[in-house]
């Protein structure tokens, strides 16, 4: 629990106390962990391995919301508001997670002022991330919030000293599913961009060959 950002601001005791009543479940890639709509009482931190969050359109298109890594938590809306799951979670590689069961995470709550606080800063950088790709998706166009996904996933730790990254594995079945649109549409428009010189697809590998040109078109509408 230690690794998590949450759970960095409980002292030993509480973290130790919380542990007792946690429970350890482990996934196989690609197993559902819950379904969006279900009912939820647990609030689940990722030890290992990356899980996938992710909501249905009425006509059942899979679009992805964030993906998660080890020291993320999720589950904590249903366990706090007691409403159903907002969002279905999948497990993207084999994960351990540790499951929080809802009254044992509220009375360390109620103890611990600061766990309620990293949890809100927590739900505040949800809503802020939800209000960015809420603006994206209501007026920019695919090439955009395309470039903008490339440039997002492929930014350096901030304060890192290390390059940003550009290489990357995504699918175009999964960069569709992060940017809201089909395969064919960013099969297209990535045709188009390696034409450009902006990127180069090669043997499953997506490579950036032009940030500067991508930042020009993250920013049209
Ligand atoms: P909960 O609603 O209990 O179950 C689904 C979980 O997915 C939710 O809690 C959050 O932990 C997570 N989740 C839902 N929407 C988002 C989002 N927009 N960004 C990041 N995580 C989310």
């Amino acid at each position: 629990l230690g690794r998590s950002f949450i759970f960095e601001a409980l002292d030993e005791q509480s973290r130790r106390e919380l542990a007792e009543f946690a429970h350890v479940k482990r996934y196989s890639s690609g197993d559902v962990i819950f379904d969006a709509g279900t009912p939820g009482q647990s609030m689940m931190a990722i030890a290992e391995g990356s899980v996938r969050v992710s909501v249905l359109t009425p006509s059942a298109r899979d679009v992805t919301l964030t993906e998660l890594q080890a020291g993320d938590v999720f589950g904590e809306i249903a366990l706090l508001d007691g409403g159903e799951r907002s969002a279905g979670v999948h497990a993207l590689t084999n994960c351990t997670l540790v499951v929080l069961e809802r009254r044992s995470l509220l009375d360390v709550l109620n103890r611990n002022p600061a766990l309620s606080i990293r949890l809100i800063e927590l739900l505040c950088k949800r809503v802020r991330r939800s209000d960015e790709r809420m603006m994206e998706f209501a007026f920019m166009n695919l090439s955009s919030r395309l470039a903008r996904l490339l440039l997002r996933v492929t930014v350096a730790a901030p304060g890192s000293e290390e390059k940003p990254l550009t290489k990357l594995s995504l699918s175009q079945s999964e960069i569709a599913s992060m940017t809201g649109n089909t395969r064919e549409n960013v099969n297209r428009c990535l045709g188009k961009w390696q034409k450009s010189g902006l990127v180069e697809l090669k043997s499953g590998w997506l490579i950036i060959r032009d940030r500067a040109g991508l930042e020009a078109l993250a920013e049209e509408e």
